[in-house]
């Protein structure tokens, strides 16, 4: 067997006849400048070897190829670039076969569809998530893929980005076979096989046919759900002029729109975000400190937010003990977590097995001593300081001393409660987002006195969970409410100041946000925030700006959506701006002897994102936040700020 190098990342080798080449670009074999190169060099080397009868492409490791290098998108380019790559695998006139021996994403899928035939293992799966980017696939995806099967379920893909499972994309007629084992081997079989027979080239195939009206009505769905962003219109654009014009016309069309889309600030915004996703948790002084072992999870407070907490550790296999203050409370806290995983059963999402195995990891409990068996325990009981002192001193008492102890708290002080232990060292916040089994935001909190260990424990714990973690430091809301205070305050500014509800709220919606901040205030209910007002009432400073428009709602008993009267009215169900709201917000301007301005939407925007970014960095220069993209990532994920505008510290740099 000869080996061949055709570029640091390219390798081959002959095998009966059949040109086998391996790319090994680590982390996930993206189509970095060297790949496209070796790729180039081996269809040469093909090309002038009469020998040979065809090529396998097949990768190392467990992505076959996440798709273009996105690091090289803000740099000049390195010829040659993917789309001529992926035109001479397809113009090769001995067979290609690709191997997928594990994902093909983005630009990975749109080479294996330049190949004559593709193989699985059934590990694999593929995807055009480019609009994920905000990108369009740029090598000939929305092109061929329609052509392979046909334009509907190609846009569908193209403009969600969705991942298919290999027994789907093979039902599909994405791939041609699922094998087992042996995947080169099988490659290079079909390979020989194929050098007997006309190649089929997916560009060659004819356009699809365009029934217009399901396109339209499966567009309109997905288009529905993307908010206003562009790649995903682009998609559909591009799939459409699949059906209508010819291949290369195509190709040239959705080059064009490809580099547009990448030059443009959504698809900046979420490589941003991408990166950042990869960045957060991520802790230098960590290196090299092991996580402690996690199988068994205490959670004591079994309402709402614990059984939350419950159900997304034992949907990834951990046990759970919950404990909740009588037998009662507990059998009913029982209940709400197992009715969770019984919705997931009925809307299929969830196995009866599954589902089953779940429930039999979970016990509950009125009895502190029971939760001895816990690595670790959080405790998500109502936010009032002494309780949680009681109850981390009950703890404290009952644990073993590698017992990890967790506080959910959103804005008391987990300093103090660690204090009120004999080992601090093993207390930090875990601080999820609300429902905890959906929302993929986790804060994880360093205590004062948290050990490397135990923080190092609460990353691990939160990757488990299939969370997002960001790292925070302690101060009165952590990132997400003390950046959100800011941003409400702001807002509260800006009404006294001269705006209405509803002007704020559009310009929010039009940003991106999925509602306006007075909308979710109605959603969410005005009175738990009033009750918290008026306990601060005599603390507040006198000298401070206070906008009392929120407790004259309140005071009128309108106190949201609920009572189909808050911010807005709702007379039936439906939001609607309410002129006694607007009575009440100039009279109150007039008592303070405010003249209104007007603001126009942008000005809107201005002020309050300003706000944001102006508290970021006082988190950054607090030390309470490591990095920018951490405080965005933070309020994309915790608070409806919309991800391909990139974060509040992106969308203002140097604020
Ligand atoms: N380019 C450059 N780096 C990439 C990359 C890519 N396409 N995909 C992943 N990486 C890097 C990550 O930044 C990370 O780097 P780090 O270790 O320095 O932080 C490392 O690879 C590992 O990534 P993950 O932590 O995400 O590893 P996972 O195993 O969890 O996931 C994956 C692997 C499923 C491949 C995931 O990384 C992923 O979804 N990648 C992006 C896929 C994608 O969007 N492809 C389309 C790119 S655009 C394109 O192809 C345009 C074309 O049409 C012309």
């Amino acid at each position: 067997m000869t080996r061949l190098s055709f570029s640091d990342t390219v390798k081959g080798e002959e095998r009966d006849g059949i040109l086998v080449v391996t790319i090994a670009n680590p982390p996930v074999n993206a189509t970095s400048a060297s790949v496209r190169a070796g790729l180039m060099a081996a269809l040469a080397h093909s090309s002038d070897r009469p020998h040979l009868a065809g090529l396998v492409l097949t990768s190392t490791g467990t992505t076959f190829i996440g798709g273009a290098d996105i690091r090289e998108f803000g740099l000049p380019p390195v010829e040659p670039i993917l789309p001529v790559v992926v035109e001479a695998i397809e113009a090769h006139d001995k067979p290609v076969v690709a191997a997928l021996n594990g994902a093909a994403l983005g630009g990975g899928l749109e080479v294996a569809l330049a190949c004559h035939a593709r193989l699985a293992l059934p590990s694999a799966v593929v995807a055009l998530p480019e609009v994920k980017l905000g990108l369009l696939p740029g090598a000939g995806g929305t092109q061929r893929l329609p052509r392979l099967i046909g334009a509907v379920e190609a846009m569908e893909m193209i403009a969600s980005g969705r991942t298919v499972k290999a027994g789907d994309a093979q039902s599909h007629g994405i791939l041609d076979d699922i094998v087992e084992q042996d995947l080169a081997t099988q490659a290079i079989a079909l390979a020989r096989t194929l050098a007997e027979q006309e190649l089929r080239r997916t560009g060659d195939l004819a356009p699809p046919a365009l029934d217009t009206s399901a396109f339209d009505e499966a567009a309109a769905k997905i288009l529905a759900k993307a908010r206003g962003q562009k790649a995903p219109a682009e998609a559909v654009r591009l799939v459409r002029l699949a059906c209508e014009i010819p291949l290369p016309d195509g190709l040239a069309a959705e080059r064009q729109a490809f580099l547009s889309l990448r030059d443009g600030s959504e698809s900046k915004a979420l490589r941003h975000v991408f990166f950042a996703e990869r960045e957060a948790g991520k802790v230098a002084a960590l290196a090299g400190i092991a996580p402690r072992p996690i199988e068994t999870i205490g959670i004591a407070g079994l309402g709402l937010m614990g059984s939350g907490i419950a159900v997304a550790a034992l949907g990834v296999g951990l046990t759970v003990i919950g404990l909740d203050q009588t037998p009662e409370a507990a059998a009913k806290g029982r209940e709400r977590i197992v009715g969770v995983i019984e919705k997931s059963v009925a809307s299929g999402r969830l196995s009866r097995a599954a589902a089953d195995a779940q429930v039999s990891r979970l016990s509950v409990t009125a009895t502190d001593a029971d939760l001895t068996a816990a690595d670790l325990v959080i405790e998500a009981v109502f936010d009032d300081l002494a309780v949680k002192i009681d109850l981390f001193r009950r703890l404290d008492a009952v644990l073993r001393p590698d017992a990890i102890l967790a506080t959910n708290t959103s804005y008391l002080d987990p300093d103090a409660i660690a204090a009120a232990t004999a080992i601090p060292e093993r207390v930090l916040g875990l601080h999820f987002f609300s429902p905890a089994h959906i929302m993929r935001l986790l804060e994880v909190v360093r205590c004062a006195r948290t050990a490397p260990d135990v923080l190092a424990t609460g990353l691990a714990l939160a990757k488990r969970l299939k969370k997002l973690a960001v790292v925070t430091g302690v101060t009165e809301g952590f990132i997400g409410n003390r950046i959100f205070s800011a941003y409400r305050r702001e807002a509260e500014f800006l009404i006294e100041d001269g705006a209405l509800p509803h002007e704020i709220d559009a310009a929010l919606e039009a940003f991106g946000f999925p509602m306006g901040l007075f909308a979710v205030y109605d959603m969410a209910g005005l009175e738990i925030a009033w009750a918290r007002r008026k306990r601060q009432a005599a603390t507040r400073d006198p000298a401070e700006r206070y906008v009392p428009i929120a407790d004259r709602l309140c005071e009128l008993g309108r106190f949201g959506q609920k009572a189909g009267r808050g911010w807005y009215a709702y007379p039936d169900g439906k939001r609607q701006v309410d002129p006694e709201v607007t009575t009440l917000i100039e009279s109150c301007r007039t008592e303070k002897g405010i003249t209104p301005q007007s603001f126009s939407s942008d000005e809107i925007l201005a002020r309050l994102l300003s706000a944001m970014a102006l508290e970021g960095r006082a988190l950054l220069t607090e030390g309470i936040a490591a990095r920018e993209s951490d405080i965005d990532l933070v309020m994309i994920n915790g608070y409806g700020f919309p991800a391909h505008k990139g974060g509040p510290m992106f969308w203002s740099p140097g604020a």
